[in-house]
């Protein structure tokens, strides 16, 4: 398939039409930004680790019959994947109380959430991300009725399997973060799932090996990344 023209830069990664309208292409770089893209700094590697951190999850979740827009890996740093509508909110679980929770609710950090916390955030840096409800979302028309059930239903899914494979590499699946299309009518996982979009920590000593390793500036924020891939068997 051939590349074609750059269609939109975010904050980590591009997105690049082909010559088949179905498909584009992702592009992982190396920038990591934090706090709604206030800061934004290079870490070398990031993009390629993302990428194939992305496409081993993908790959996994999609045996797990979860449908997703992954494809294929085509090189390093980039991925083809299905051309969807992206729904603009972002639906996080949280099985450890970590990060906005503990802000927002005073609740001590750490503490184990059962049954787990089910919350959507409005896709907006400009205000920071909003918290919003099912009603925000079918009021303006951000996604139907019938897709807000399919979202969180699927993002219980993957708990269930991502919960279980980082646990058997003796990691804590904290929190994390999907982002859901539409392709041809069906709802489908998109973006990505990387260190990048949730918090895993050492079921021992309990370490932070994700993006808050850059947010809170404790350096090595790559080799966690890679000792992560490492330890669930990404082929890096
Ligand atoms: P949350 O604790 O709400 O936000 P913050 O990281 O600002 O403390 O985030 C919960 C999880 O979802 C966390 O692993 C980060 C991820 N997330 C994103 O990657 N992007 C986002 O825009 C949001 C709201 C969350």
């Amino acid at each position: 398939m051939e590349k074609k023209q750059e269609l939109y830069a975010g904050k980590a990664k591009s997105v690049f039409a082909t010559d088949n309208e179905d498909f584009v292409i992702l592009s992982f770089r190396d920038d990591t930004s934090a706090f709604d893209g206030e800061r934004i700094e290079q870490l070398s590697r990031k993009g390629e680790v993302n990428n194939k951190f992305n496409a081993f999850i993908m790959e996994y979740l999609a045996k797990a019959g979860i449908p997703t827009h992954f494809e294929k890996l085509l090189n390093g740093t980039e991925s083809l994947v299905k051309n969807m509508n992206m729904i603009p909110v972002e639906c996080v679980v949280r099985n450890v109380a970590s990060g906005s929770l503990v802000r927002r609710l005073g609740v001590e950090d750490g503490m184990e959430l059962s049954p787990p916390i089910f919350e959507f955030f409005l896709k907006n840096d400009a205000l920071h991300d909003p918290m919003v409800n099912e009603f925000h979302i079918e009021t303006f028309g951000w996604a139907s009725a019938d897709s807000v059930i399919k979202m969180k239903e699927l993002t219980f899914k993957v708990n269930a399997e991502l919960k279980k494979l980082f646990a058997d590499a003796g990691l804590i699946l904290v929190d994390y973060k999907l982002e859901f299309g539409l392709f041809k009518g069906d709802v489908i996982l998109g973006d990505e799932f990387s260190p990048d979009g949730c918090r895993l920590w050492d079921a021992e000593t309990r370490e932070k090996l994700d993006k808050d390793r850059f947010r809170q500036g404790l350096g090595g924020v790559i080799e966690a990344y890679e000792e992560v891939a490492r330890r669930i068997g990404v082929p890096l």
